[in-house]
């Protein structure tokens, strides 16, 4: 007999939930919802769908927390191999050597640029840059870090320091040394590189910056740079990564092997939470003198590695890559048709491969776009640095017909829009 399902899904009934979230997560965050008029609780989720606590509203996630959902929700194979994991293993202990760490290290050792042969595992994106900036810092014994105006990397100490001001600024003084320069500017980039740059960190495609697809070349300047002035190159893939530019990294498309990688969202498989700071051979170095000096209790949790593996076992897929970017080129063809008949309002797509943001006239309309789209039966939402941009980021498992349907959804969103205006 299969087992019962235990029934946590609803539970609570709508309203109870509602109530309970406010008086005991966020009252702020549930007053915007209802101020938004987005009256919406995640209930059950099945491949690219999102449905309401009570049931009756679907929407299909072309959100998908920045890439968490790339292989959809709740995907079979991911599910059993967490379920086959749990069978035999559980957290483990981060001061033992470790089997799981080992052999999922060594996967991502094949699969990353260049030569990346050491991994260390976290559970956040944040804590992942955050120590991909500690090691750049230990190996040059250097302090400046330069990052993007308008980047995003996470709310931890070290990585909401290279973020935009907008984000420390309430929680008093941030980390010293971190400098912002404009995405895409190679000679604001050479400006503020010197002897005390110990690395310089940019998302692949800046995601909360809107999608912002780099100029041909940029990345190749950036490593040049670096070299001249003695700097490690930091690539965050915690969004672009596994797949979503039709490559399983966004650097493959500038062909720049940089010195660390970090990568997160999508290798939890949507299940299990994991993330991953890959770094060449010589910086491990910084861990002679004291291999404890960096600990995370639940970073690379044993029980999540056979999750994270299968994960980068199907993102690798020669075929699995072909179908993202078959999606990537409809979606291309579809939106030079909508530019067409929305000329007042649709900009363009910022677009590498399915790594996608719906450009707008002007910041008015991102907001407005994100509600439309709820009404329309789809989930888009707005760069936060960047409320011009609605993204775009469906999973990257969906079929033409779907593809085609989310266009058509798009083409309805963007009408209500007009109406709005
Ligand atoms: C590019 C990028 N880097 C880092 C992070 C931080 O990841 P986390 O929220 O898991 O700390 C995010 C989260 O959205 C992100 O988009």
């Amino acid at each position: 007999m299969p087992p019962v399902p235990p029934n946590l899904i609803g539970a609570h009934g709508k309203g109870e939930t509602m109530r309970l979230f406010a008086n005991h997560v966020s009252s702020g965050k549930a007053r915007f919802y209802q101020d938004a008029g987005i009256d919406f609780v995640l209930g059950r989720r099945e491949g690219p769908y999102l449905w309401d606590l009570d049931g009756e509203k679907r929407l299909i996630d072309c959100h998908c927390n920045g890439g968490v959902f790339n292989l959809g929700h709740r995907n079979p194979e991911i599910i059993r191999a967490l379920q086959d994991s749990l069978q035999e293993l559980d957290i483990g202990n981060h001061h033992l050597a470790s089997e799981q760490r080992a052999a999922l290290a060594e996967k991502l050792a094949q699969l990353t640029p260049g030569q990346m042969p050491y991994t260390v595992f976290g559970v956040s994106g944040g804590e992942a840059i955050d120590l991909a900036i500690k090691l750049a810092r230990g190996f040059t014994h250097r302090p400046k870090i330069v990052s993007a105006r308008g980047g995003y990397h996470g709310h931890t100490g070290l990585s909401l320091a290279a973020g935009d001001e907008k984000y420390y600024a309430p929680f008093g003084p941030p980390a010293p040394g971190f400098e912002r320069v404009p995405f895409g500017d190679l000679a604001a980039l050479e400006q503020v590189l010197d002897d005390s740059t110990a690395a310089v960190l940019f998302e692949t495609i800046p995601a909360t910056d809107g999608i912002t697809v780099p100029p041909a070349g940029f990345f190749q300047g950036v490593r040049r740079l670096c070299d001249q002035r003695g700097a490690l190159l930091i690539v965050d893939e915690v969004q672009a990564g596994l797949g979503r530019t039709g490559r399983l990294w966004g650097i493959a498309q500038h062909d720049v092997e940089p010195d660390i990688l970090v990568t997160g969202k999508g290798l939890s498989g949507g299940i299990y939470p994991i993330t991953a700071t890959c770094f060449r051979q010589p910086i491990e170095t910084v861990f002679h003198p004291d291999p404890f000096i960096h600990i995370s209790t639940f970073g690379g949790a044993e029980v999540g590695c056979p999750v994270a593996l299968k994960v980068l076992e199907i993102s690798s897929n020669p075929d699995f890559l072909t179908h993202v970017n078959m999606l990537a080129a409809q979606f291309q063809a579809g939106f030079e048709q909508l530019k067409a008949s929305h000329p007042q309002i649709l900009v363009g797509l910022r677009q590498c491969g399915m790594m996608m943001g719906i450009e707008l006239a002007d910041a008015r309309l991102g907001p407005l776009f994100t509600r439309a789209a709820y009404e329309c039966g789809f989930l888009s939402i707005y760069a936060n640095n960047n409320p011009s941009v609605a993204q775009l980021l469906p999973p990257l498992t969906i079929d033409r017909a779907l593809a085609a349907e989310i266009l058509q959804r798009v083409d309805q969103a963007l009408h209500v829009v007009e109406r709005f205006l």
